[in-house]
């Protein structure tokens, strides 16, 4: 009875104090930068420079296959963990680049909040806009940051505007700069009604100081100088007047998403971000099962795998399975049901990776994300839990893949090799599988969100099945599921290089190759509702 009370009372404990999140952002705008200042004011790594030197953003396709044997597990796979003043956080990184792939966005399932990251210089761009929509889908809470304020940026309410045009949320500046035309002089804190001013760094590698105090006072005016301190007055009060009022809630629903304004480089507001950021996104929440809402804080022990890393040397098998815990306490070596299977397997080797080290992990909580060794057992999407029966995770739909080819192996005689290898890959979620309806035999379309998931599904399998593949790619960019119509697909009027194919599990599904097909499909068929993701 009391261990049930303990377990009850460190749950709740433990689940408060988690933050999940992703960061969200476009090549080039910071990420690694804003990652490694993270670390380093939680103390994780003592000087910046670390992360930034892992990272192998710049690598052609044949040296990250070599990469990822070197590394066996990918360092864009990584999940950093750390504490910061009582909180727990989980960063998971997002894969962007020639990296750029579903997990990219499967990445975000797992994740309870994100963190917009934006280049002042450059404004919203597209890789934002893509995992953007699938954070609002989800309808977790969108924290943005606007980075690169050390150098010229665009005026801030252009870039406000600009988030609501191209994203379609509304947004509240928590801070505001002062001095955006490459003298950046610092911020105004709206909340504290303050003026944290910016004194360079020492290029960011250790923490900033910064000095804080009212508006009103003289020594900011004489400071700042003119025309800083009279154009700030007057943006804030334009911004008191016309800008929208600060509402938590519409934050936490994902309609509102509070700007902090800084630079990544030189640390400048990234404490203060870091630490609003913190008071406002939501510990683990709820997670809809089949037919049951998981609650953070229930005894039972459940989570689900969101992405699956295959070892790239042919060697060894086996992956690892990142598992995102939902509720209940982890113990290493703990026994749960796969899938609501019969059998319990036993997670003796369950793994923490922070960037290429992985530690053995004796304990982990609802928000934690841990790796798992799999010897070929899991699938993305599967439920572990202590339960059974046990609900199912059905939150993990295919995103729209952008490119697409036809496969067939070279030789027909490897037929049996070749599904299997495409089926293993599909389940890992590498490629997604379709069948063209009416076409049978050896051929598949395989759809991906990146390019580089061609060259690993035919590097792959040639070294681990043995199958030499045809590849012949497709002009075709978008994959639309159809969610309701009372005809057969087949009597669809479509224009003739629309394809009409089925998914693994059997829905159907429109493969064009432009928007003007689409916009032909919906004005012709009366009632044909599409969706880009699957049900
Ligand atoms: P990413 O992970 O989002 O791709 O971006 P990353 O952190 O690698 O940053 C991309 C470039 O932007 C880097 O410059 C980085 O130094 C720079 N950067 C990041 N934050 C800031 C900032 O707040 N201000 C300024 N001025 N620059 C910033 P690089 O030239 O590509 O690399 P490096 O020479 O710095 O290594």
């Amino acid at each position: 009875m009391h261990l049930m009370a303990d377990l009850k009372k460190e749950l709740h404990e433990q689940v408060k104090r988690r933050r999940t999140f992703a960061i969200i952002s476009h090549p080039d705008a910071g990420k690694t930068t804003l990652t490694e200042k993270l670390l380093l004011y939680g103390g994780a790594i003592n000087l910046a420079g670390s992360v930034k030197a892992r990272k192998a953003k710049k690598y052609a396709v044949s040296d990250w296959m070599e990469i990822e044997k070197q590394r066996g597990i990918s360092v864009t796979s990584s999940v950093m963990q750390f504490e910061y003043k009582g909180y727990c956080i989980n960063i998971l990184d997002t894969p962007g680049h020639q990296d750029f792939s579903e997990d990219t966005y499967r990445t975000l399932v797992a994740a309870d909040s994100a963190v917009m990251l934006i280049d002042g210089a450059k404004g919203v761009e597209a890789q934002t806009i893509k995992l953007f929509h699938v954070c609002k889908m989800r309808g977790i809470p969108i924290f943005t940051f606007i980075n690169k304020l050390d150098r010229a940026i665009k005026n801030p309410f252009d870039l406000m505007q600009e988030i609501e045009d191209v994203l379609g949320i509304r947004s509240y500046p928590m801070n505001w700069p002062i001095g955006t035309d490459g003298d950046f002089k610092g911020v105004y804190n709206r909340k504290l009604k303050q003026i944290e001013l910016f004194t360079g760094g020492n290029h960011g590698q250790t923490i900033v100081e910064s000095k804080a105090g009212s508006v009103d006072d003289p020594v900011f005016r004489e400071l700042l100088g003119e025309p800083y301190y009279s154009r700030l007055v007057e943006d804030i009060e334009l911004l008191n007047i016309a800008g929208d009022d600060f509402n938590l809630k519409e934050v936490l629903e994902g309609n509102l998403t509070p700007i902090f304004f800084g630079s990544a480089m030189t640390n400048f507001g990234v404490e203060p971000f870091l630490e609003e950021f913190l008071e406002m996104a939501p510990p683990p929440g709820e997670r809809v099962f089949t037919d049951t809402v998981i609650e953070p804080e229930m005894e039972e022990f459940y989570g689900f795998i969101f992405k699956i890393q295959a070892n790239m040397n042919p060697n060894h098998r086996d992956r690892v399975a990142f598992l995102r815990i939902c509720s209940g306490k982890f113990t290493k070596g703990m026994e749960v049901y796969l899938s609501n299977g019969n059998k319990k397997i036993r997670l003796s080797q369950p793994q923490q990776i922070m960037a290429q080290e992985r530690e053995i992990v004796e304990e982990a909580w609802p928000g934690d994300i841990i790796g798992l060794y799999d010897p070929g057992i899991f699938k993305i999407g599967d439920t572990l839990s202590t339960a059974k029966p046990s609900a199912l995770f059905t939150g993990m739909p295919m995103f729209p893949a952008e490119h697409f080819a036809r496969i067939s192996p070279k030789d027909t005689m490897k037929r049996k090799q070749f599904l299997k290898g495409i089926m293993q890959l599909s389940e890992e979620g590498t490629i997604q599988v379709f069948r063209q309806v009416d076409i049978g035999g050896e051929e598949f379309i395989v759809g991906a969100v990146g390019m580089l998931q061609f060259d690993v599904l035919e590097h792959r399998l040639l070294h681990e099945y043995n199958v030499e593949l045809k590849v012949v790619m497709l002009p075709h960019k978008f994959a639309r599921w159809l969610v309701t119509t009372d005809k057969d697909p087949r009597d669809l009027n479509l224009t003739s290089s629309t394809l009409i194919a089925q998914d693994k599990n059997e829905q159907y599904v429109l493969i064009f190759e432009n928007q003007w097909s689409i916009d032909w499909a919906k004005e012709k068929n009366k009632g044909i509702e599409l969706s880009d993701v699957s049900g």
